[in-house]
């Protein structure tokens, strides 16, 4: 079932860099413009390998998750399809699991229907929407969530696109207290923690395409899981967050990543 159908039509202003489209170039994807490739060739080498890692993340996480029972999702900053999304990872386990996307770009919209092709059991459903609107967002979920029961909500290489005056941890807590107990938070955030001297040249790349960038350590991350019970193996890179697959040998990263328990 797809719910919230017809998406509304908006421009895609291709002059500037977004986040969603060098996130698809640094993956191979072909929804990308020139502004976006030159952001992504000025990049760090290593931004290539950390964004597959950052989705391997999310691929294990989500289906660690509906593993353990969680059958309701809601991904904001989704970014532009890419086989296999979260819906395909999470319905593949259980098939009548429910899943609310949400992106800011209006070229993520334009592709939503590869996000809408839900299981004939389970469901999904696209919103445009901004993090920075927090309670529109849920307010919206609810159509298709139920709140009564645990949610599983994933903020996955999205919160440092916001700069610390767009409040990304009191955005957190908003979401974060929507969720009743036994839901979980699902988060990856980029860090230079591992590969200091790759810093500045992400910041100066994002800098120039005027796409704002807040890489984060791991006492300015750890904020976003207070009050929540991290699941083993923690506050980790995302190279080491593994349940029952044994850890691969380890590459740097530059994400930390983390699944916590709402209590
Ligand atoms: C790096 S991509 C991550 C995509 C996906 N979560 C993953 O990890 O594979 C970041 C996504 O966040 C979205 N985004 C950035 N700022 C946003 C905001 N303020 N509100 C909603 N989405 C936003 C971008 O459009 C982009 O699709």
């Amino acid at each position: 079932m797809t719910a919230g159908m017809p998406q509304p039509q908006l421009p895609i202003d291709t002059s500037k860099p977004h986040p969603a489209r060098v996130y698809d170039w640094l993956l191979g994807g072909k929804d990308n413009y020139p502004a976006d490739q030159r952001v992504g060739e000025t990049l760090p080498e290593e931004a290539r390998g950390n964004a597959a890692r950052n989705r391997a993340f999310m691929h294990r996480a989500s289906a660690w998750l509906a593993r353990n029972g969680v059958d309701q999702f809601l991904d904001i900053g989704t970014g532009i399809p890419t086989k296999p999304n979260l819906h395909q990872v999470v319905q593949a386990i259980t098939p009548t699991a429910r899943v609310v996307y949400a992106d800011n770009d209006p070229i993520v919209l334009r592709h939503a229907e590869g996000l809408l092709i839900s299981s004939p059991e389970g469901a999904t459903d696209y919103l445009h929407a901004d993090v920075g609107e927090p309670r529109a967002i849920l307010e919206r979920a609810c159509e298709l969530l139920d709140f009564s029961r645990p949610v599983a909500l994933s903020l996955i290489a999205l919160m440092h696109f916001l700069p610390d005056d767009q409040d990304p941890y009191g955005i957190t807590r908003t979401l974060v207290d929507a969720l009743p107990a036994g839901s979980f938070l699902v988060l990856s955030h980029g860090t230079a923690d591992q590969h200091p001297e790759l810093k500045q040249k992400t910041e100066t790349a994002y800098k120039k395409g005027a796409i704002p960038l807040r890489m984060r350590t791991r006492s300015e991350v750890e904020p976003f899981f207070e009050g929540l019970d991290l699941v083993e193996p923690g506050l980790v890179f995302a190279t080491e967050w593994y349940q029952e697959e044994p850890a691969p040998a380890q590459e740097r990263s530059g994400f930390y990543v983390g699944v916590a328990r709402v209590r």
